[in-house]
């Protein structure tokens, strides 16, 4: 079997290679993203394998159809990139990573709230400069602060552990109560709740038609003044228009973000040498109580391994006709929506 890769980074190359010993497919790696825009003829691939900001849309799936690749290997957890109803009407298949390291993604997200709160990105460079001025360091006691966590699946239950296990008081909301987090001490409660009474919020839901700027104006105005909010989930479930606004009142005192709304077009690359034109993110990365990582929360070895295994070992099973567990099918998504 033939794999294309798009948006393919060397340091993920290597972990592909390592693990590909085991399964002697023909990997070949592009940097570019797949896009309505890539063009597909020549490519006499079976499998495309791509990553979050690559598009797989219904022209795209068409494309994909058109040059008799049948199946698509997502190099992720999430899929909201993919339209999986035209995938299965095309005859397309669609294999996913559905957990390669909650680890990874839950300790970088208590990361961000560590750094935001004690503004350890901000005496990094100071002491560099010489300057051990201890003027607008000042942090708060995690512990005995409430943290509201919203999804807890993989990597929120294990948000709510960590956070529970420094002495948070941890409320949670999800659609589907996790009884793991219910035993780490968190207490589900309705929205409004866990606004209104959080001082921390991290988010953990998957983007689709319900999360889907879950985080509006409207949701920010029942949040306490000076909320720290972090999103490392999708940039889509925070209207990025509100964040702005938001840190000039006042009312978020913390922002840390592993994800925006409009990443597809920064994130993974070196734009050093450019001027980047996304206006809202520029404005907010000259806050100093803003911390934005490039989507960068799964980056681990670990990690890295398990994606290049699961991924691998998902081209297999489909080559194989064997049923594979990471299928992503409309019936996985029925009473939800993408
Ligand atoms: P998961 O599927 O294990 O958990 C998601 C949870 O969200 C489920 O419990 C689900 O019931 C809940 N949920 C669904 N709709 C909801 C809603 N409207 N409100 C609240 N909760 C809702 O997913 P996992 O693996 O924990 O991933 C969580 C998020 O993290 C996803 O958005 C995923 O795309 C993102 N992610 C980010 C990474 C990064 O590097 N920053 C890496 C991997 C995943």
């Amino acid at each position: 079997m033939k794999i294309v890769f798009f948006s393919s980074k060397p340091y993920e190359q290597a972990f592909f290679d390592e693990a590909n010993k085991k399964f002697g497919f023909e990997l070949v790696y592009f940097a570019h993203h797949l896009s309505r825009h890539t063009n597909l003829k020549s490519l006499s691939a079976d499998a495309v394998c791509v990553f979050v900001n690559d598009t797989l849309d219904h022209d795209v799936l068409l494309a994909l159809q058109q040059q008799n690749i049948r199946l698509v290997v997502l190099r992720c957890a999430g899929f909201n990139n993919v339209d999986l109803s035209a995938a299965e009407k095309l005859g397309i298949k669609v294999v996913r990573v559905p957990a390669y390291s909650p680890y990874a993604v839950a300790e970088h997200t208590v990361g961000l709230m560590l750094s935001l709160n004690r503004k350890i990105h901000r005496a990094y460079s100071r002491v560099r400069e010489g300057n051990f001025s201890l003027e607008g360091l000042l942090g708060f006691d995690m512990h005995g602060r409430t943290a509201g966590v919203i999804g807890t699946g993989r990597i929120g239950s294990l948000v709510v552990r960590i956070l529970s296990g420094m002495g948070c008081r941890v409320l949670a909301y999800d659609p589907r109560k996790n009884d793991e987090c219910v035993q780490s001490g968190a207490d589900y409660v309705s929205l409004p709740e866990l606004y209104a009474q959080s001082d921390m919020i991290s988010l953990h839901c998957p983007l689709d038609c319900n999360t889907h700027h879950l985080i509006n104006a409207e949701a920010l105005a029942q949040m306490k003044d000076g909320v720290m909010l972090i999103n490392t989930s999708r940039g889509a479930v925070i209207d990025a228009a509100i964040l702005a606004p938001g840190l000039k009142s006042g009312k978020i005192g913390y922002l840390g973000l592993d994800v925006y709304e409009q990443e597809g077009d920064l994130f993974f690359e070196d734009l050093s040498n450019d001027i980047i034109q996304d206006d809202v993110f520029e404005r907010l990365v000259t806050f100093p109580n803003v911390l934005i990582t490039g989507h960068q929360g799964y980056f681990t070895v670990d990690a890295l391994r398990n994606i290049a295994q699961t991924s691998l070992a998902n081209a297999r099973a489909i080559e194989q006709g064997q049923i594979c567990e990471n299928e992503l099918t409309t019936t996985v998504l029925r009473g939800t929506c993408q």
